[in-house]
């Protein structure tokens, strides 16, 4: 008899099952991704969503705590005791009537989930609790991922906060931003910057998580979507269980939306929601692989017989033109998304679409999130960008309820904010002009005065 929970590849015409203690993360019949699943019948779903805030009142608990394990029902994959959380997960579902306005739905109908609360300021420590419980317990001493960023800040704090494993991590040389390149060196992360771009350092660190035997806690790894299923469970829990019509976020590596899918897949099997929400990916125009196979070249899942011929065309074509992602979204600046294949089924499953969004865009997007009391990364623009385009399309409705997730906190890319605000000309065209971005649209310029009293009282009558 099999255990309760297990690994299972996700292509329906093999479909092996590997041991849940396994750390090589592909199908060993046909390297295709695997999922985590659940026999349900043998486990103790749970009966209803709402029977979650009990737990509300067991906040000492730090199980109950967590933003994560206090969905533990729905992600039983470790013994209770094994479980290894920093409090992560305590996000926020803001109902924004400002950027509703600007995206073009009616007040009260959009909402932000602001990711940006989590300890290390991003919604990868949704997925770095459940990496690491299944890496406690499957022995592991040494962690690695690739990242633009944001995996190895959350994996550098995780490292440091538990002091269980070693971090390693691998980022592009130059690509990571100054916030997120902080974090990993001061939580004592061993930082190798690779002479390449993000998806030559995926490439290597799998290489080298294979022949050192060091645990891998990138999305290809599918305890970490298990983590990230919960940010679906908090939007809906912010909604008193209703079920929106769009859920909108950016596509980088495709690990959320690939999450989120198999959040609402699985919620349905149970019987725990009566509908899915539809599923919007925002790629950034720069790194718009997603984009272009699914929309351009009609991709799809296609109950699993996916054209995989379609995507080592489009990679050839990539290779052979020198073709490299190139955005200031640089959390998302990925021209080989490795959860391809999931996010093909997600998009079946949740009547789903992908679109692109310009550096232009998803700056001013970012902008107006920021004007109205949440402040986010670039890459997270995307979300609001992509949700506008979508309004304008007449494809998003302007009395749906649409949730935008913003994936990271404003602090962790500080140079394109204080660039697109700037007077500064030299310093805008050095860092956004020389990208392609004409104007900061919603630019909330300094003001520079004389340090005199006279001046400066003028100044401020004059502005505010
Ligand atoms: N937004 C932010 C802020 C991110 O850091 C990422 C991915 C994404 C969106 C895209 O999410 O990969 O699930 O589609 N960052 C990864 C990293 C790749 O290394 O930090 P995805």
């Amino acid at each position: 008899m099999t255990d309760a929970v297990f690994l299972r590849c996700i292509n329906p015409l093999c479909g092996a099952t590997v041991d849940r203690g396994t750390t090589h993360f592909r199908c060993p019949k046909c390297n295709s991704l695997l999922d985590v699943a659940y026999d349900w019948d043998r486990l103790q779903p749970p009966r209803s969503l709402k029977a979650f805030e009990a737990k509300w009142s067991d906040r000492t608990n730090p199980l109950s705590f967590s933003g994560v394990w206090r969905f533990y029902e729905l992600l039983p994959f470790a013994p209770t005791n094994q479980i290894l959380t920093i409090g992560e997960g305590q996000t926020l579902c803001q109902r924004s009537d400002s950027v509703a306005q600007y995206v073009g739905v009616k007040p009260g109908n959009l909402f932000l989930q602001y990711e940006g609360m989590n300890p290390s300021g991003s919604f990868k420590d949704n997925g770095m609790t459940a990496a690491f419980t299944h890496a406690q317990l499957v022995g592991a001493r040494r962690a690695a991922c690739a990242s633009t960023g944001n995996t190895s800040a959350s994996l550098a704090i995780y490292c440091a906060a538990t002091t269980l494993m070693r971090a390693i991590i691998f980022i592009g040389s130059g690509k990571i931003s100054y916030g997120k390149l902080a974090q990993a060196l001061d939580h004592g992360a061993l930082t190798l910057q690779i002479a390449g771009d993000f998806d030559d350092a995926l490439a290597r660190v799998q290489q080298v998580a294979g022949q050192l035997g060091i645990y891998l806690v990138n999305s290809i790894n599918p305890f970490r979507l298990e983590g990230q299923k919960t940010i679906m469970y908090r939007v809906l829990e912010a909604l008193r269980w209703e079920v929106p019509d769009w859920i909108v976020v950016p596509g980088g590596n495709l690990g959320n939306v690939s999450a989120f899918g198999k959040a609402f897949i699985e919620l349905k099997e149970l019987g725990l929601i009566d509908r899915v929400p539809r599923l919007a990916v925002i790629n950034a125009a720069g790194a718009d692989t997603f984009y272009q196979l699914y929309e351009r070249q009609g991709l799809r899942w296609n109950g699993g017989h996916f054209d995989s011929q379609k995507i080592d065309n489009y990679y050839r074509g990539l290779d052979a033109g020198n073709l490299r992602a190139s955005t200031l979204a640089s959390a998302i600046e990925i021209n080989r998304p490795v959860n391809l294949p999931k996010a093909l089924r997600a998009l079946e499953r949740c009547g789903g679409l992908v679109r692109e969004a310009s550096d232009q865009d998803i700056l001013d997007a970012k902008a107006k999130v920021a004007a109205g009391g949440l402040g986010c990364e670039p890459a997270s623009g995307a979300s609001v960008a992509g949700a506008k385009k979508l309004l304008q399309e007449g494809i998003i409705q302007p009395d749906e309820r649409v949730v935008c997730i913003l994936s990271a906190h404003q602090l962790k890319d500080p140079t394109a904010t204080v660039a697109y605000h700037s007077s500064d000309a030299k310093l805008f065209e050095e860092v956004l002009g020389s990208r392609g971005v004409k104007r900061a649209a919603f630019a909330n310029r300094a003001v520079q005065v004389p340090n005199d009293l006279d001046e400066i009282v003028k100044a401020i009558q004059l502005y505010a």
